[in-house]
């Protein structure tokens, strides 16, 4: 009890979170009703009872699937909206959070929509709050880099109006088979054009994948990259160089990365050394947010107070916040 009451009152930030992922069940209906899209559930007790992944891929089919109501600028904000009300409930500071533009333009929604209704609610939020947030605008791994390189092209012209918020470009879906060295072009395009880079690497795919993502893409935070353990070298690099991983424990217990939360490797990185941060990743999905995952591995690791902390600050230093504003969350 007294660990939950310092866990709550622990103010954070969160480095990996897909929006998309914060897409509640009951939302999901409620979108589906007033955009009139048919969903193959009964219900949303029906919808939640789904969510039992066996692996990234049987998680992403469904995540791609509920993707499919969000239609119109209004359902955006909607979404980012219900997401910062949760992330203000557990004391999140400051959120940095990706967005998956080929899922919905794909679908042939304009990307400017999608830009517009998040940026809506995180610009609210930052106004009426003082709510920090960035956007990373992701690119899918399991679709082409040509197909990357349309994305960034027809983003580009919107940078202007949101440069506010859009400080960052990241890699996620199905990382397996899809190895960084095939968007080396475009990130190395979208370094010169000054964004931050972060990628997924080494939640499923090998350690030589968090290596890659570090010598060809040139990220500045590995997102996931609990596989680099498997890899002594890579692990003393990741400590020489305090490179951030954005960890995300109950999305690796719900997607069978680890088999029990016991047995999950953030505390052993933490206490060798590395930058390990702690994140919900897609919350709607994996059955809890900030203070869950937090909850959840202090309770199954025996984290001390001061680990917790550590856990804290080192998201705060990792996040893309400028120094001064860094200074002000610890
Ligand atoms: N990994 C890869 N792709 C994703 C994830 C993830 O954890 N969440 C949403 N898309
Ligand atoms: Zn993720």
């Amino acid at each position: 009890a007294e660990m939950r009451a310092f866990i709550e009152a622990l103010p954070k930030t969160e480095l990996h979170l897909h929006i998309e992922g914060t897409l509640e069940p009951e939302l999901l209906f409620a979108l589906a009703q007033r955009n009139k899209v048919d969903l193959p559930y009964a219900s949303v007790e029906a919808l939640r009872a789904a969510y039992a992944f066996t692996d990234l891929q049987s998680f992403l089919d469904l995540y791609y699937a509920g993707a499919n109501v969000l239609r119109t600028e209004q359902d955006f904000y909607d979404m980012t909206m219900a997401y910062i009300d949760h992330a203000r409930a557990d004391k999140v500071r400051h959120a940095e959070i990706f967005f998956d533009p080929q899922t919905h333009t794909e679908r042939g929604i304009g990307i400017d929509v999608v830009f517009a209704g998040i940026a809506r609610a995180l610009r609210e939020a930052r106004d009426q709050h003082g709510f920090s947030s960035a956007m990373i605008m992701s690119f899918l791994r399991h679709l082409s880099e040509e197909d990357a390189f349309a994305t960034l092209d027809a983003a580009l012209p919107l940078r202007d109006l949101y440069k506010d918020l859009w400080n960052g470009i990241g890699l996620d879906s199905s990382e397996r088979g899809n190895p960084p060295e095939k968007f080396a072009r475009v990130f190395a395009r979208c370094k010169e054009l000054g964004f931050h880079l972060v990628a997924h690497a080494g939640e499923e795919g090998p350690p030589e994948y968090v290596l890659s993502a570090l010598d060809v893409l040139k990220v500045e935070r590995i997102d996931h990259g609990v596989r680099s353990e498997e890899n002594p070298a890579l692990m003393q690099r990741l400590i020489k160089e305090q490179m951030p991983l954005t960890v995300c424990p109950l999305s690796n217990l719900k997607l069978c990365v680890v088999d029990d939360m016991a047995e999950h490797n953030i505390a052993r990185m933490l206490r060798a050394g590395l930058a390990v941060t702690v994140n919900s990743d897609d919350p709607a999905y994996f059955g809890g947010y900030m203070n869950a995952n937090y909850l959840a591995i202090a309770s199954s690791l025996a984290l001390t107070r001061e680990e917790l902390l550590q856990l804290a600050r080192n998201g705060i230093n990792a996040s893309f916040l400028p120094a001064t504003d860094k200074a002000r969350l610890m």
